[in-house]
């Protein structure tokens, strides 16, 4: 059964861990994240933008199709499904379909209009048992053609946000989606820590987890965050393994041209990428 984020992420914040959201695109990914979570013991949140929503065919298949893997693969961690950059029609849209954990992200809004949208969905996620997640200083890069600034959010607007009684916050700290510029001065720990400072125990969020180094993680978990999503660096690693089998010509050998071959040795990457990310963040054996 899919749980709210709630308990899993108030446990790190206490426990000094994060926990991962990786987001999902197929069933591919969606099996080998969940495999490894349940390999690994490690709780797991798997995420859902709205475009790849669109492109799994919509919100509900998604659950349908999470639910049956919980099944079938008899997964025992505990999983989220939760919606990632959500609109405010997204995450109605993910409520009525069954997700368990929203992300409203009212970042680009003025901070009155983030404050009374993240409002409605504190109230209603309240009622339903459902974790929520809200945003304040858009995230850098590109993320289904949204383009952010990487701002660095202003903790008394995070404090706004956060005393809504949402379950957990995410504050740009000079964080980026995608790949870093080679020149990123790196995370901004002097504002993460006055972000903490204001919002308390609220467990904090940072996004953009492809490609920060170890120890700035490391740091940054110190400081209060408690998830961390993980996107692009799986669909590298997936790219890159299965760029080499085709390039190996593995595809042309025998019936290595059959779909569940192709795609083999990038479920394998996806894995080690998983499985990775878990070591570094600390959840492993904390389902
Ligand atoms: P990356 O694609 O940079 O890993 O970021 C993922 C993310 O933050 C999803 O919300």
């Amino acid at each position: 059964m899919l749980v709210s984020a709630k308990e899993m992420l108030n446990k790190a914040r206490d426990g000094h861990y994060a926990v991962g959201q990786f987001n999902i695109n197929n069933l591919e990914w969606t099996k080998c994240i969940l495999q490894t979570a349940e390999e690994l013991k490690a709780p797991v949140i798997l995420g859902v933008s709205e475009g790849a929503g669109k492109y799994m065919c919509g919100f509900e298949t998604v659950v349908g199709m999470v639910n049956g893997m919980l099944k079938g693969l008899n997964i025992t961690v505990p999983v989220a499904l939760h919606l990632d950059h959500g609109t405010f029609e997204g995450a109605k849209a993910c409520i009525n379909a069954g997700f368990s954990s929203i992300m409203f992200d009212g970042s680009h809004y003025p901070i009155e209009e983030n404050l009374k949208l993240t409002t409605a969905l504190v109230n209603t996620c309240d009622i339903l048992g459902l974790s929520l997640e809200a945003e304040v200083g858009a995230i850098g890069g590109e993320e289904d053609g949204v383009v952010g600034m990487g701002e660095c959010a202003d903790p008394a607007e995070c404090k706004m946000i956060a005393d809504l009684g949402v379950t957990m916050l995410a504050a740009g700290i000079g964080n980026i989606h995608g790949k870093y510029p080679a020149n990123w001065p790196g995370l901004r720990f002097d504002v993460l820590e006055s972000i903490k400072k204001t919002v308390g125990d609220m467990p904090l969020v940072l996004h953009g987890g492809t490609g920060i180094p170890e120890d700035m993680i490391k740091k940054a978990i110190s400081l209060g965050v408690a998830k961390i999503n993980v996107n692009t660096e799986c669909q590298l690693s997936f790219s890159a393994a299965t760029r080499k089998y085709i390039e190996e010509g593995k595809d042309l050998v025998g019936k290595g041209f059959d779909p569940r071959k192709v795609l083999a040795p990038g479920c394998e990457a996806i894995k080690a990428t998983v499985k990775e990310k878990m070591e570094i963040f600390g959840c492993i054996g904390k389902a």
